[in-house]
């Protein structure tokens, strides 16, 4: 059953056959961010939970349906890269003298962790799903959730369960920070983190993730990072980590070593760390022996049990397994920035430097970064908005990072997009263009959700 939304004032297609950059990094064209793709006056026919044909709407074949959609913008889905959503307990207070003078640390992770050990699954889940359909009514269609603020293998187990059932997207960080019962004895708590811990997360798990920022004392130095990296490497996951957020550091260095498909925070970086990045995609393109193509990553969907509609869940079926890929300095694919910019906006910290990546050519991605601690917001508009206000990336700049910037960030060449064969994942504004979305930063602007051809929104 074929349908035609058609009178689209603006669509934003980052499609190649519309002069957009595409996902894909890898085809050697360079990195265009101001090539999002966009046609006027357009037509989308959605078929079979995909993209089947783009273009204007004076030509636009017929279809089963029709949806009039009255002048409004049409973007890809959001891809939300990074985020926390899978936790217990509250922080506003920390948030609050935050805004009155103190630091951030990173320490009031261990307050999330307490909370989060003594809550039932049930909590779990219902706030896990109650913040995905809050980023889903905000435009996000796919969303990678992080474990992290459980730090026992029971836990990090139970907390990569729950947000399996969300999204396909998972992330084992049991190397968050260092537990208080392991605060004299950090190697016990790396091998427990590469050994038992693992074994029990990676069967749950896509990616693992470390927090590689020696200044803050109890997240990791850069050989402890390291371990736990190749370990979640041997065990079959993709890395990504977390560094630079706090202060310049190894970590960066170290997500480019292990061919990280992205380092996250990159608020503090060094020349050596941009050119670092730079290199790790020169000579992407020519794929060659084992190298993965984020299609290859992208299909191993999982079907979720039996929640309700979740950001990034695939329509399509799925084996119940996530397929394993080879994500190393074979794979191809360099590592993406992934800016966070509501996190320096809720810890009062200097915003990142995107303009010194992107000229650099380092594809940068924009995601959320939604914890309870260091930025509590589930808005990908409203990091949009910060993007292009705080950071001065260009209005289309910012949405290329927030829809294929993201997917490049997973791996994934079937979301961030609308080109035809995509995933029918759509976001319609009720607003004549993308810029809108930092023109008018705090105001509702979603009007519709398509997620695989369906509406959810
Ligand atoms: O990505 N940087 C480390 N982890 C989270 C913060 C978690 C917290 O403060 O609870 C982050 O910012
Ligand atoms: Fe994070």
């Amino acid at each position: 059953m074929s349908l035609l939304l058609t009178n689209i004032g603006e669509l934003v297609t980052n499609d190649p056959a519309h002069g957009g950059s595409g996902p894909d990094l890898t085809g050697g064209a360079g990195f265009a961010p101001d090539g999002i793709g966009i046609v006027p006056d357009a037509a989308v026919v959605l078929d079979e939970g995909r993209v089947a044909w783009t273009g204007p709407a004076s030509s636009a074949p017929a279809a089963d349906d029709v949806v009039d959609l009255a002048g409004r913008c049409v973007l890809p889905g959001f891809v939300d890269s990074h985020s926390h959503t899978v936790f217990a307990g509250d922080r506003a207070a920390e948030f609050a003298a935050r805004m009155t003078g103190e630091p951030y640390t990173g320490g009031g992770i261990a307050t999330t962790v307490a909370a989060t050990r003594a809550a039932s699954e049930d909590d779990l889940r219902a706030r896990g799903r109650s913040l995905v359909r809050e980023m889903l009514a905000q435009g996000t269609t796919t969303v990678e959730i992080k474990s992290g603020y459980g730090q026992d293998i029971a836990t990090e187990a139970r907390t990569l369960r729950i947000a399996r059932e969300l999204t396909p997207e998972t992330t084992y960080l049991g190397a968050h920070t260092v537990p208080a019962e392991y605060a004299d004895d950090r190697a016990g708590y790396i091998g427990l983190v590469t050994g038992p811990m693992l074994a029990a997360c990676a069967p749950h798990a896509r990616w693992v993730d470390v927090f590689c920022e020696p200044a803050a004392p109890t997240a990791f130095d850069e050989d402890e990072a390291r371990a736990v990296l190749l370990a979640g490497l041997r065990a079959g996951l993709g890395a990504r980590v977390h560094g630079n957020q706090l202060a310049a550091g190894p970590g960066v260095r170290l997500a480019v070593e292990v061919g990280a498909a992205g380092v996250d925070h990159c608020t503090h970086l060094t020349d050596a760390d941009v050119d670092a990045l730079a290199a790790s995609w020169s000579g992407a393109g020519s794929g060659g022996p084992g190298a993965v193509r984020p299609s290859d990553a992208g299909s191993g969907h999982v079907r979720p049990a039996d929640v309700g509609p979740g950001v990034g869940q695939p329509a399509d079926g799925g084996s119940g397994d996530v397929r394993r890929f080879d994500v190393g300095p074979r794979a191809g694919l360099g590592t993406v920035a992934t800016l966070l910019p509501a996190v320096e906006f809720s810890t009062r910290s200097p915003y990142p430097d995107a303009r010194r990546l992107l000229a650099a050519g380092v594809p940068v991605a924009l995601a959320t970064d939604c914890n309870p601690g260091s930025g509590y917001s589930s808005s990908m508009p409203f990091v949009v908005a910060l993007a292009v206000r705080e950071m001065r990336m260009s209005p289309a700049a910012a949405l290329w990072s927030a829809t294929a910037g993201g997917a490049a960030a997973l791996r994934r060449d079937d979301v961030g997009h609308l080109g035809v064969g995509a995933r029918a994942d759509l976001t319609v504004l009720d607003a004549p263009s993308h810029t809108y979305l930092s023109y008018r930063p705090g105001v509702p602007l979603v009007h519709q959700v398509w997620q695989a051809g369906t509406r959810a929104v």
